[in-house]
């Protein structure tokens, strides 16, 4: 064996809706495709075409040994005008949760992953004094309809991805370039989840469950210096590390809120995590407040520096912060011809499995080729290739990998020579 997997590490794959699930408009990335936003000029009312498919998904999985999945459900379907909910989607996404349940993959379901439904984009999404309590309302139907087949929940994904892109770079809908936009976003969102946080807790806890899990998605990233004796580069990564990533995550996590999160009336402070859900991908060289890449290193096809130890580093400090198991609820590359996923994997899994550090479960982003939001569909992160002209699904090479660790609970000395070994990093 090269290595053995980290004993009780679980291993599954993460997807969001909109980026696979196709068919469905009514929702702020659809319309911003139709103005033509996205580079390669593709949309998410095709991408994978999962809702239709999602049975020969779920299949594929339990075939590769899956035994965790992180998924969405698609709020403009369920809810595609306010306060009025469609029954038929609900029943779609039962359907779904029972057939993966069926199949011995345990669910932990994302609740928001970017996208907003038409009417809550235009009333000002995350930046409307309501939006709290009008996401609140959303979870208490979800609950209502999975809440007795699902006990494990994201509320939102990346929050400081999500804000940050649309609001303050004015890259992602509604193009937004506000430092305040994104002050109130940042406040309304961790009162959205500690809202959502009491509620799914209070109400399953009615329901006689006691197997609740709820937190939300980090996306954390490693901020450097570019010259570290550069004293303008030191606190210029500092400042950056404390505004995309380190006031959010302790607003969101405890319900302190300082600068630049606002305290909304009501939020009590407390605990509103019942584990660290870390989104993990890259590190941020820095000499100024925009994220910059060493030029010497590895990287992915989108141009991400590709750092293992990061993940390890920052499951460690707010493992010991937050005093909680850490779920690497996404980590993955964009590798469009998979020629070097399986490195990436074999190493990323191999420090897991070799170093202190409270991970418990590791979520593959992604099980699937899917639109990758500006970027399209061009920009692949799957274990599985999808053909956007047919449909079909291949099982890439590092999928094979995966697969096989899972299978060997390590990565043997055959798994290596025939997936590992040919398997090389570009510059
Ligand atoms: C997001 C995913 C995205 C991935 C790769 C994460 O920030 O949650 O939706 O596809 O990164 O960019």
């Amino acid at each position: 064996m090269k290595f053995n997997l980290k004993k009780g590490l679980l291993l599954g794959s993460a997807t969001a809706a909109t980026q696979i699930e196709g068919g469905d408009e009514n929702n702020n990335w659809a319309r911003f495709a139709a103005e033509g936003k996205i580079k390669d000029g593709s949309t998410p009312v095709t991408a994978a075409d999962h809702y239709n498919r999602f049975r020969e998904d779920i299949d594929l999985m339990a075939e590769m040994g899956l035994s965790i999945y992180r998924f969405g459900i698609e709020w403009s379907r369920i809810e595609p005008r306010q306060g009025e909910y469609s029954s038929e989607v609900i029943a779609h996404y039962r359907e779904e949760i029972e057939y993966m349940i069926s199949k011995g993959i345990k669910p932990l379901l994302t609740i928001h992953h970017f996208t907003n439904p038409l009417w809550f984009e235009d009333m000002g999404a995350f930046e409307n004094r309501n939006s709290p309590e009008i996401f609140l309302s959303f979870v208490k139907k979800v609950v209502a309809s999975f809440g007795d087949i699902v006990s494990e929940y994201i509320t939102i994904n990346e929050p400081n991805v999500y804000a940050t892109n649309s609001l303050l770079w004015g890259y992602w809908p509604p193009e937004k370039k506000s430092a305040g936009a994104l002050m109130k976003a940042f406040s309304n969102m961790t009162a959205a989840h500690v809202l959502s946080y009491r509620y799914i807790h209070e109400k399953r806890r009615e329901m006689g469950y006691d197997d609740t899990k709820v937190s939300f998605a980090n996306h954390l990233r490693v901020f450097a210096p570019a010259n570290p004796k550069n004293p303008f580069h030191r606190m210029a990564s500092s400042l950056s590390e404390y505004l995309f990533q380190d006031s959010i995550t302790d607003a969101m996590m405890t319900g302190r809120c300082r600068f630049p999160v606002f305290f909304r009336k009501g939020l009590k402070k407390g605990k509103y995590y019942d584990f660290i859900g870390i989104n993990y991908y890259s590190r941020s060289t820095v000499s100024g407040l925009a994220d910059g890449v060493r030029e010497d290193c590895y990287k992915n096809d989108l141009g991400w520096e590709i750092y293992h130890e990061g993940m390890i580093d920052l499951s460690n400090k707010l493992g010991k912060k937050y005093g909680c198991e850490v779920y690497i609820t996404e980590n993955g590359t964009c590798d469009n011809t998979d020629s070097f996923r399986s490195r990436f994997i074999y190493d990323q899994l191999k420090l897991i499995s070799e170093t202190e550090n409270p991970i418990t479960r590791y979520y593959h982003w992604s099980f699937m080729d899917n639109f990758e939001w500006r970027e399209g569909e061009s920009e692949r992160f799957g274990l599985v290739h999808i053909d956007y002209k047919t449909q079909k699904r291949t099982v890439k090479e590092s999928g094979k990998l995966y697969s096989a660790i899972i299978r060997d609970g390590g990565v043997s000395d055959q798994a290596f020579e025939l997936y590992v070994k040919g398997s090389h990093y570009k510059k």
